[in-house]
């Protein structure tokens, strides 16, 4: 059966002075997540976002909050993310060595959040051979983590497709991939025709004249992609 893309507005790109209207309007437009970039000066250059911030969205939306860790201790806050009210948690692949993949997964199920781990450009897919089973998301980065507004990095598409094989060799059929970084009228065909299930999108959103109008023709674009391929 055709499962259309979701969209991903990534608050990043938001205006912080006017984040509930910014919700609203993504809302309206037919978003069907909030993304949610917690960075923390470590693991990525910039910093961003905490708990006290996704407590707050969860109390004026019912959007599901897909909130993305870029920070080097995940195994430690992810806890206090889920009681704060995210629905799905996305931990990198590269701040858990080993079994500690695993560790964060299983935390993130006992918890009662969906569990999505994140790869960064140069992270191979074969990473996730263990864990793909398990999962109900992964997240491939198409810009290096930690700002918003820069160019999709050429040939992430590849990723997207070696991802979606796995999970099929795998078993795992329900397996959502996200696509992050980049993402906007140019680039969202390539990424949905290759497996792509959920968009983020910031500045495709956020900067563009007319934001729900831009949600609108992004996924547009993307279940034509899909459908196609
Ligand atoms: C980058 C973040 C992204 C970013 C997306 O580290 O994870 O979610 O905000 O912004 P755009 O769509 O503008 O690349
Ligand atoms: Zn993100």
């Amino acid at each position: 059966m055709f499962q259309p893309v979701k969209i991903a507005p990534s608050i990043l790109s938001a205006d912080f002075m006017n984040l509930e209207r910014d919700i609203r309007m993504i809302e309206q437009g037919g978003a069907g997540y909030v993304h949610v970039d917690v960075m923390d000066g470590h693991f990525v250059p910039n910093l961003t976002i905490g708990v006290p911030h996704v407590k707050q969205l969860k109390g004026i939306t019912e959007l599901p909050l897909d909130v993305h860790l870029m920070i080097a201790n995940p195994l430690e806050q992810l806890p206090w993310f889920i009681q704060a009210g995210a629905d799905m948690i996305t931990v990198h692949e590269e701040t858990l060595e080993g079994q500690w993949l695993e560790r964060a997964i299983q935390m993130i199920h006992d918890g009662g959040a969906q569990a999505c781990v994140a790869l960064k450009p140069n992270t191979p897919v074969e990473v996730l051979a263990q864990s793909i089973a398990e999962l109900d998301m992964v997240l491939v980065m198409s810009v290096e983590p930690g700002f918003s507004g820069q160019g999709y990095i050429e040939g992430s598409e590849l990723k997207v497709a070696q991802v979606a094989q796995m999970a099929k060799d795998a078993g795992n059929d329900g397996l959502l991939i996200e696509v992050d970084g980049g993402i906007g009228v140019k680039t969202v065909e390539r990424v949905c025709a290759a497996g792509a299930d959920v968009i983020v999108c910031g500045n495709a959103v956020y900067a563009a004249e007319d934001p729900q109008a831009a949600i609108r023709e992004i996924e547009a674009l993307g279940n034509a992609a899909r459908l196609k391929a």
